[in-house]
């Protein structure tokens, strides 16, 4: 059985001081959830966030990383950087990071080999633009994203990469693909990853849904046989509605 992941994205938004009362607020709410808890936090509260969630069963993740080691890559923060501090979650190739910074499918490649060899879990993002689904190219696209994503991975190293799978329409918008388009679509994934890796390798990696997820659709998309949990963008930024995402059952 796979377990259920739902981690928050909180994109550019919280303060330090905030961060750390939010986390305060939210420990008790959800201490008792058998699913993982992770919030993907700005790096500004990185360090905050990690020692306020001590002793709690909140994992910190980051929004990003630069894919190379060191260097003069001004601004940017390597993988070993985040697990120095004991971040233990990234997110990779969000589709913003793909469309206002140039991130591709090459970067977000080396990015995740970067991650799991500094031992950070990462959460690579994938999903089709409103244009590619009326053209009826969800699939194709997808498909494709994870593939070049996993591309020179071994077995070992793709069971522990989480997908999420984000349709860029569903994003910010009160959107939400239909638990059965986001099941089959996130089947298709994994059936992508069968084909590639073995239905074994396939059957252990864990695949989010992320568009438009809130407290009243949560658990309909959760009872799907494929959809493993989730990445939560807006509802993610309020203590009882992500506590109630958590605590679904
Ligand atoms: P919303 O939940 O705000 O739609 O954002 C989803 C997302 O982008 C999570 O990474």
């Amino acid at each position: 059985m796979r377990r259920k992941i739902i981690a928050g994205n909180w994109k550019m938004n919280m303060l330090p001081n905030e961060a750390i009362k939010f986390i305060d607020e939210i420990a008790p709410l959800v201490k008792d959830t058998k699913n993982e808890v992770v919030l993907c936090v700005p790096y500004i509260d990185l360090f905050y966030s990690l020692l306020t969630a001590q002793n709690t069963n909140i994992k910190i993740g980051a929004q990003n990383m630069h894919q190379e080691e060191k260097g003069a890559y001004t601004g940017e923060v390597s993988a070993e950087m985040l697990k120095s501090i004991g971040v233990e979650y990234v997110i990779i190739g969000h589709s913003e990071r793909r469309q206002y910074y140039n991130e591709t499918d090459k970067s977000v490649n080396e990015k995740i080999k970067s991650a799991l060899k500094n031992e950070l879990k990462p959460i690579v993002c994938v999903g089709e633009t409103l244009e590619q689904k009326e053209e009826g190219k969800t699939e194709e696209i997808i498909t494709k994203q994870v593939e070049l994503a996993l591309e020179g991975l071994e077995k070992e190293q793709v069971e522990k990469v989480i997908v999420a799978y984000e349709p860029i329409w569903a994003i910010g918008t009160g959107k939400t693909a239909t638990k059965e388009d986001a099941n089959s679509n996130i089947k298709c994934i994994r059936n992508k990853i069968a084909d590639i890796y073995g239905q074994n390798t396939a059957d252990k990696v864990i695949i989010l849904y992320g568009g438009s997820v809130k407290a009243s659709n949560s658990k309909e998309l959760f009872e799907m046989s494929d959809i493993d949990g989730a990445l939560v963008g807006g509802a993610s930024l309020k203590v009882e509605e992500f506590s109630k995402i958590v605590n679904y059952q």
